[in-house]
């Protein structure tokens, strides 16, 4: 199937951001000085609407947006189109005063004053019908507008409420997933335990900060009801939306990795991925490289949501935010290798909060395209300009994907699940700092990885990395069965496979529900270490890791030892294991060794799989985009020196110039090289 660009009529990469024009109706000569600039800047997006009911719907009943569709007539007529979101991320005054029931109660138990944002109760009849009416009406007014290409809903969700509505959903949420059966929660909670049974689902409380926050498996089911409720209110949203405007695609901005929510399950709701990316790039604990594949493994995760298509970069700032411990701004040119970078890992948009700087509150020192000084020769415009001139030239890389052969497996049930576990160390369990770490050891190899759920189908891959995969879904262990049988290539690590959807410990052996014979050990006990103890595992060949944090014993059932531990009560246990299974392997990492020194195994695997690696030199970060019209490698130089890649050939189309042999980057530079599509 033809491959499509998000957005076809913009002919290219979207380049814009949130546009709040409302703060300046009063400034007639300001809104007529930000189309010319827009224009300057290469921009044709604007995102409007983000947080303007108290604009729209000034007094209950009585709307206004006439505003609205004179700009976006304004807008359009000068090429620039308009994501619309919805206005449900801030609440105006006389709402809160009439319905105090749609401010939020906090884990503590007590409501939210008005005020703030992103705070609403999901769960709140009266505020879901005060949002239908207004989406309904920006629907049937707007959402035939030439200019319109997306509905934006809400803003950054998120957050959890503890009132009264939303603990009674939750009570019936969970009567209707335990079958309307309390003996079968009391099971899978395990509440004998400290006399914690339930009689009646009324008697459940989520997890207030006063109450009962003793039970795993009641803690994780408030945060997947979380999910669900938010979710649900999302539905609505887009349900009301869709009914005016069947086609138009919806969106919901997500925040990187944020916990709270599962966003894969929002996805399934929504057309298109679009996500808010804010690194603190120029820190003083990491490189500039180590900082942007981080981010890189944020693009991974939201663009293997949808791998089918391309992503948004919904908001990034073109100069720096006003909420990081330090608000350092970007250096000249790395805005400009963030923006390629979203580009680089799949996104059709490089997008910005905000436009441009408003004069008083919250964010009046928030990074914009235009500043308080208001001119277009600052060094941040003249960046931006530079971007929407380059996106310019690689129009045609839009509508092609990234195809990776190898995935990390990253589930949010884990993560929540190993964020509560009381086990191992507080200090050290890190498991999204374990993720990341595996996904740039591959990616400095120059192996595109997918992030995917432990339940997504796994056919497409011939590599695939599961670290702590603590907790396991229902289909977890079959599908990694299956995938091995079929002749994957699986790797797994300590803290595998100890406990089921709900929390309870598999007997018999971890990891449990058959995993322990596929990788044909068993892990008997977990040793965490205190952060000067050493270990090393040692391989036949000589080969050595250091061991941090975490050792696992073994009981090796019918896998080969690869490495054993060197120190310790366990020295000359294994360590590392190896079961060939049908045509594919299955690896047991016991335990926790850096990426990088993992990488002589990755490559084992990745040889036997196929795949070859990339010679890159220092600090160059490498990703490929392809679809029918040709194939695109993208090199970023992340590095502080000059860097020369062999054996290039195509066309640069930053340089528009053809390339044969050496390419030589610049620090902070990029090059997307431009070749037919190999099939
Ligand atoms: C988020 C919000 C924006 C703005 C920026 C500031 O992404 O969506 O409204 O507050 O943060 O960085
Ligand atoms: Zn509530």
């Amino acid at each position: 199937m033809e491959k499509a660009a998000l957005f076809p009529q913009a002919g290219g990469f979207l380049h814009g951001g949130d546009y709040n024009p409302e703060q300046w109706l009063d400034r007639p000569d300001i809104l007529d000085e930000d189309i010319r600039m827009m224009k300057k800047a290469h921009v044709n997006t604007a995102t409007l609407g983000v947080f303007s009911w108290s604009v729209y719907e000034p007094e209950e009943g009585s709307f206004h947006f006439d505003w609205l569709e004179e700009m976006m007539d304004r807008l359009y007529e000068n090429g620039i189109y308009t994501v619309l979101a919805t206005p449900s991320g801030a609440r105006p005054a006389w709402l809160d005063a009439a319905y105090p029931e749609a401010m939020r109660v906090g884990k503590d138990g007590r409501r939210a004053h008005h005020g703030v944002r992103h705070n609403h109760c999901m769960t709140s009849p009266a505020y879901r019908e005060k949002v239908r009416i207004i989406d309904r009406k920006l629907a049937e007014r707007f959402g035939r507008h030439p200019g319109l290409l997306l509905w934006h809903v809400s803003n950054e969700l998120g957050g959890e409420c503890y009132c009264p509505l939303c603990v009674q959903k939750f009570q019936e949420y969970l009567a209707e997933k335990f079958h309307h059966n309390i003996e079968e929660l009391n099971q899978a909670w395990w509440t004998t335990f400290w006399s914690h049974r339930y009689q009646d689902f009324t008697q459940i409380e989520p997890p207030f900060s006063n109450g009962e926050g003793s039970i795993m498996g009641l803690n994780l089911e408030w945060r997947r009801f979380t999910t669900w409720n938010m979710t649900d209110f999302m539905k609505e949203e887009i349900r009301v939306l869709k009914e005016v405007t069947p086609d138009l695609p919806v969106t919901a901005n997500f925040m990187q990795l944020y916990p709270g929510l599962d966003y894969r399950k929002m996805a399934e709701s929504l057309d298109v991925i679009s996500w808010d990316s804010y690194p603190r790039l120029g820190n003083d604990y990491e490189t500039l490289q180590e900082t942007m594949a981080e981010t890189s493994f944020h693009h991974a995760v939201m663009r293997s949501m949808k791998p089918e298509k391309p992503f948004m970069l919904m908001e990034s700032t073109p100069g720096l935010v006003n909420w990081h411990p330090f608000n350092k701004v970007k250096r000249p040119g790395i805005h400009r290798l963030a923006s390629l970078q979203a580009a680089a890992c799949g996104s059709d948009t490089v997008q910005y909060f905000q436009w441009r700087k408003g004069r008083g509150s919250f964010e009046q020192y928030h990074g914009a395209i235009v500043d308080h000084l208001g001119r277009d020769d600052t060094r941040i415009f003249r960046e931006v300009e530079q971007i929407g001139a380059d996106l310019e030239k690689m129009a045609r890389v839009t509508g092609t994907t990234v195809h990776a052969q190898t995935a990390l497996l990253f589930d949010w049930d884990n993560r929540w699940a190993i964020q509560d576990v009381k086990a191992l160390s507080e200090q050290t369990k890190q498991y999204e700092a374990t993720c990341m770490d595996i996904y740039k050891a591959f990616l400095r190899m120059g192996v595109e990885m997918d992030v995917v759920p432990s339940t997504a189908d796994l056919t497409p891959y011939r590599v695939v990395i599961a670290p702590m995969l603590y907790l396991l879904q229902k289909e977890t262990a079959r599908n990694l069965t299956s995938y091995v049988k079929q002749g994957g290539q699986l790797l797994a690590t300590y803290f595998t496979g100890y406990v089921d959807e709900n929390t309870l410990c598999y007997l018999g052996g971890f990891p449990g529900d058959g995993l322990s014979e596929l990788f044909g050990v068993i892990s008997e006990e977990i040793d965490t270490l205190y952060p000067s103890d050493r270990n090393a595992v040692r391989f036949a060949d000589g080969t050595r890791w250091e061991v941090r944090d975490y050792a696992e014993t073994l009981r090796v059932q019918d896998a080969e030892v690869l490495a054993s531990y060197e120190e310790d009560f366990y020295a000359g246990t294994a360590a590392v294991t190896r079961k060939i299974c049908g045509d594919g392997a299955a690896y047991y990492v016991a335990a926790r060794v850096s990426a990088q020194e993992m990488s002589s195994l990755f490559r084992t695997m990745l040889a036997q799989a196929g795949i070859k690696t990339k010679d890159l030199p220092e600090g160059v970060e490498y990703h490929v985009r392809s679809g029918e019209q040709g194939s695109y490698s993208f090199y970023l130089n992340c590095g502080t020196q000059r860097a020369v890649i062999d054996s290039v050939s195509g066309t640069d189309l930053l340089r528009s110039k053809a390339v044969d042999g050496a390419l030589t980057l610049e620090p902070g530079n990029v090059a997307i090289i431009e070749t037919a599509q190999q099939v």
